[in-house]
């Protein structure tokens, strides 16, 4: 495979999965001289995770991501945290192919994907601050609405000290390197100034 379609490790049980958009240069109204990227993560713990997927035309790579981990229908949950379709437009297919025991986004976000893609499937909702056990690690839930979108939520990992903040605190970047360490300075204040949110880079843990 090639390896430019690997997962990329995060922490011990945490990968990058998404997918890096070189060419896009306009991301609805915003200028992306430097593209974009799409974030999504597996987490291997007891339950399998995947927390959100990428643009639809994207899913062929983020499923080479996951596979060179884990056979994506081996994944048990798979969490939304934003319902735009950067980050929600392969969940269709994702679903179809993976077929989870369930899909979880906040109270608004399960209103947001039943009306864009007009579902049967059930989206449970989590609660403000709910917690849930994948088995070594819990994941907890916090309603960020407005932040940026009235359905957005954040992803808590307490043991890892690893937020999945979808779009809070994002740039449009496209690039080979995943943590914000690896690339100069002036580029993510240039970025982090020019565009609003999308999703991106954190410090190395
Ligand atoms: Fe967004
Ligand atoms: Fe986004």
């Amino acid at each position: 495979m090639n390896s430019e379609f690997s997962a990329v490790p995060i922490t011990k049980h945490v990968y990058w999965v998404g997918a890096i958009d070189w060419n896009i240069r306009d991301f609805h109204g915003y200028a992306t001289s430097r593209g974009t990227t799409y974030n999504a993560y597996l987490i291997m713990d007891k339950k399998i995770t995947l927390i959100d997927t990428v643009k639809r035309p994207f899913f062929p790579e983020m499923l080479a991501r996951i596979r060179s981990v884990v056979d994506p229908a081996r994944i048990d949950i798979i969490v939304s945290n934003h319902a735009e379709m950067d980050h929600s437009g392969s969940l269709p297919e994702a679903i179809e192919l993976i077929k989870p025991e369930q899909v979880f986004a906040s109270s608004m976000g399960t209103v947001a994907l039943q009306d864009h893609f007009h579902w049967k499937t059930k989206v449970l909702s989590v609660k403000d601050q709910e917690k849930i056990s994948l088995g070594e690690l819990e994941l907890q839930f916090f309603e960020t609405r407005m932040l940026h979108w009235p359905d957005s939520m954040f992803t808590w990992i307490a043991r890892e000290k690893l937020l999945f903040s979808q779009d809070a605190f994002g740039m449009h970047l496209a690039s080979a390197r995943r943590f914000a360490d690896e690339l100069p300075g002036n580029i993510l204040v240039e970025e982090g100034a020019n565009t609003s949110p999308t999703s991106c880079c954190r410090t190395r843990p």
